[in-house]
């Protein structure tokens, strides 16, 4: 049976990788082909010729006025992924039609509906405001995993991680050190991870971005909608500083770390990571900064991931897990995902359902 859970919205695309030329990306197992047609909307459509299936990513297949003609025998498209010609023959059949996928672009994302196209319900897809907010400012980029999503989602709502994976960035002793809270609204389908430190070490992601030194008050507020977006609200102040009773926070430097964890296959991942930041709008330099050392964080884990999927692929059937307190949100978003995938129609209705 499929782990993958569809009639679901996933992150296909950051809006800027697609112009008026073709991109392919797979999600849940399909190849899919997007544009921006001249109007500037984004379109996706099946990468697979109806004729004999060339992938209509590879040259020579070209984007005339809007029509996609495959590079093999010419069969030709328009962008809702109807064909509109076939060589040697004025009648076109019928069927021939590529399938089309919901797109809506939103948070400097392109999400795509993989499932049934009439059951896409864009309200449904949950938000990121913060990577195109103005007074915020952004890096971001995309890491491909060879490793099941699932093992992605696992090491996300467990940050104790940090600690010992990523030491010297963004770990120190106090995040293993902290027991969290869990929360699960499953009405909504969000599972809420909290890690409160009130007084800890500075790590250098934050050190070198903020000025801050020495000892700090960091807050980790994690909120993950299944299965694709994950939020991390990260909050860094100095020791003893608290929000005042009107929600500004003038004293802390906030950073909201943003996953979108999408399935490429049953086995490995799209991982794409964002940071938005509200303070130091224009610097060039903590931008590169958080940029490079994001980049490596991720990239650690990547490294850590592929290992574990190479291990979970290949151990004996019912090999066994051992899980404590740090894994009860990850605990609670496999239960989730699993419900999404296994009985749809018991899956929470913000998410979506089968
Ligand atoms: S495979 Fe595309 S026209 Fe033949
Ligand atoms: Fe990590």
């Amino acid at each position: 049976m499929s782990t993958l859970a569809r009639n679901q919205w996933y992150v296909a695309a950051y809006g800027r990788e697609i112009g008026q030329e073709l991109f392919s990306r797979t999600v849940c197992g399909e190849s899919i082909l997007f544009w921006r047609t001249r109007p500037g909307e984004v379109t996706a459509v099946s990468d697979r010729c109806v004729h004999r299936r060339f992938p209509l990513s590879q040259a020579p297949t070209r984007l005339v006025d809007d029509q996609v003609v495959c590079g093999y025998h010419g069969f030709t498209y328009g962008s809702d992924g109807r064909c509109v010609a076939v060589p040697g023959q004025a009648r076109v059949p019928r069927t021939a039609r590529l399938s089309s996928y919901p797109v809506v672009e939103q948070d400097s994302f392109v999400w795509v509906w993989i499932g049934e196209p009439e059951r896409a319900d864009a309200t449904r897809i949950p938000r990121a405001p913060w990577l195109d907010r103005a007074g915020w400012t952004t890096v971001s980029g995309m890491e491909p995993l060879a490793a099941r999503y699932g093992l992605l989602v696992d090491n996300l709502l467990d940050l104790s991680h940090e600690t010992y994976l990523h030491g010297g960035y963004i770990g120190t002793p106090e995040v293993a050190g902290t027991p969290i809270t869990t929360e699960v609204d499953e009405d909504a389908g969000v599972v809420y991870v909290s890690r409160h430190m009130d007084d800890a070490d500075c790590p250098p992601f934050y050190a070198r971005s903020t000025g801050l030194s020495g000892r700090i008050s960091r807050w980790q507020d994690i909120e993950y909608t299944p299965p694709c977006l994950y939020l991390l609200h990260s909050r860094i102040a100095p020791v003893g500083s608290v929000p005042h009773p009107d929600g500004s926070d003038p004293d802390a430097f906030h950073v909201e770390v943003v996953y979108a964890i999408t399935p490429e296959t049953e086995h490995s991942t799209h991982d794409f990571w964002a940071v938005a930041r509200d303070f130091a709008p224009a610097d060039q330099e903590v931008s590169d900064f958080l940029a490079e050392q994001n980049r490596t964080v991720v990239l650690q884990d990547v490294a850590a991931l592929d290992v574990l999927e190479r291990v979970v692929a290949t151990d004996p059937p019912g090999s066994q897990e051992l899980s404590i307190n740090i894994d009860t949100g990850g605990l609670a978003a496999r239960r989730m995902l699993a419900r999404l995938t296994e009985s749809p129609e018991a899956a929470p209705a913000a998410v979506g359902s089968c």
